[in-house]
């Protein structure tokens, strides 16, 4: 193997890295399997937490649409409905999940109007 072979293979993967970072980091990417029993795990997550904090009894219903941002982990922002015992309504999640330090937090649960 060459030098000049060698410095080419390197400026290739840096390159192919910053285009990857520049494509996903910091920015909101729509989930597009919204079915994905982990995007459902995370959902599940928001309203029993949602209820622990609130004494509530919601239960999720549906995962309607989504995206995730990747940061210091990746935010999950999740349009929702849940019902109670009588009625469902719809909600905007966010959840933070830090899968490599087993971290997750509810960081936004609010009410939309359809
Ligand atoms: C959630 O729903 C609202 C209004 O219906 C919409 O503007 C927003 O883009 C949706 N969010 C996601 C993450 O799809
Ligand atoms: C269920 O939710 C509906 C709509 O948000 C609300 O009007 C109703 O009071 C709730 N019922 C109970 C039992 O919490
Ligand atoms: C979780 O999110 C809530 C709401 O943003 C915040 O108040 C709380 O400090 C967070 N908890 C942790 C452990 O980061």
């Amino acid at each position: 193997m060459n030098l000049q072979y060698v410095v080419l293979l390197i400026s290739v993967l840096l390159a192919s890295t910053t285009v990857r970072n520049q494509a996903t980091l910091g920015v909101w990417n729509p989930i597009k399997n919204i079915n994905d029993p982990y995007v459902t795990e995370i959902a599940n997550y928001a309203v029993d937490e949602h209820d622990k904090r609130t004494g509530l009894n919601l239960k999720l219903e549906k995962v309607i649409n989504g995206e995730t941002k990747i940061v210091d982990g990746i935010i999950y922002c999740l349009n929702i409905t849940a019902t109670n015992s009588s009625a469902s309504s719809k909600y905007n999640i966010a959840v933070l999940d830090k899968l490599s330090q087993h971290f997750r937090n509810l960081t936004s649960f609010v009410p939309i109007s359809d």
